[in-house]
């Protein structure tokens, strides 16, 4: 059986990542964010859609991958808090490696509460992400409850997914399943699978089933547990140009459905108690 590679890197600038190689896939994951930002099953294309313009820089988010969004999805009610969180911009600690088999690598990062994250969110918790890499990628999002108060998160595996041309894609398994328009605030409810001419920004609802997305040259899975709600998103021309990171034509070649706990979907976790929000992708 040959090993698998888990290398320690570490770049000029001090921003660090975890690189995984084993007999089916390749894996890049940054020690800030616990940020997946590169997965390559054997002889296919990535997965993941990771910006050219990347910053791999202390305290930005990198655009591209699989962002934590955590222990909020979106704005916070408090404007002046970071959108989507502090999770995906804090540095994690590697706490287990575990070579299961010569195709299964197992890697865990754990987040927990500091000073200055209870001035951000006033709870004490403990943060997990279990990351398996075979030719499967699979994500298990573990919160834990370690206050004495009940409390509330809403939370997404803001996956990317890399594709060929966004005129030519299509999502399946979402149809007949409600929606929040992020761009207009409107209920409405999905009718026919999902495709692209303009921006999207939606939080679907009631998602039991498995989500299909259909490019030219291959279909991906995206399967969730301990999940109803799905994120949407394709920012188009004019929010691409806007966005940081991004190259103005970015958004032909990415899509992000992101596995959630989103508006209705929120959950609230008691004192000593966990949930866990699972994505499958492959
Ligand atoms: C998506 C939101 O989840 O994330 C979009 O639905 C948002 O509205 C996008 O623009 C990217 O957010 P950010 O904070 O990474 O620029």
């Amino acid at each position: 059986m040959e090993n698998a590679l888990i290398e320690y890197k570490k770049l000029s600038n001090g921003f660090e990542y975890i690189e995984i190689e084993n007999s089916s896939a390749v894996a890049k994951i940054a020690l800030q964010g616990a940020h997946i930002f590169h997965y390559e099953q054997n002889s296919k294309e990535p997965l993941l859609w990771l910006s050219d313009t990347s910053d791999f820089e202390m305290a930005k988010s990198i655009r591209g991958g699989v962002p934590i969004c955590w222990p909020w999805f979106g704005l916070n009610k408090d404007k002046s808090l970071p959108q989507h969180g502090f999770a995906r911009t804090a540095l994690w600690k590697l706490t287990n490696t575990n070579e299961a088999d010569a195709n299964t690598t197992e890697i865990t990062f754990k987040l927990q509460y500091t000073k200055e994250s209870l001035k951000l969110w006033p709870y004490k918790f403990e943060l997990e992400l279990h990351v398996r890499i075979s030719d499967r990628l699979v994500m298990e999002l573990k919160t834990t409850n370690i206050d004495d108060k009940p409390f509330e998160i809403t939370q997404a595996l803001h996956t990317y997914f890399r594709v060929s041309d966004i005129l030519h894609v299509a999502i399946e398994g979402l149809d007949k399943k409600p929606y929040l328009d992020a761009l207009t605030y409107k209920r409405e409810i999905q009718n026919a699978d999902i495709t692209f001419n303009q921006e999207v920004d939606r939080v679907y609802q009631e998602v039991s089933d498995e989500v299909i997305l259909k490019d030219t040259n291959r279909t991906l899975h995206v399967e969730n547990e301990g999940s109803s709600s799905i994120v949407v998103w394709n920012p188009w021309i004019d929010k691409c140009k806007r966005m940081s990171a991004m190259n103005d034509d970015a958004y032909k070649n990415m899509v992000c459905i992101e596995s959630a706990n989103a508006f209705e979907d929120a959950r609230v976790i008691k004192p000593n108690k966990s949930h866990t929000l699972k994505a499958t992708l492959y």
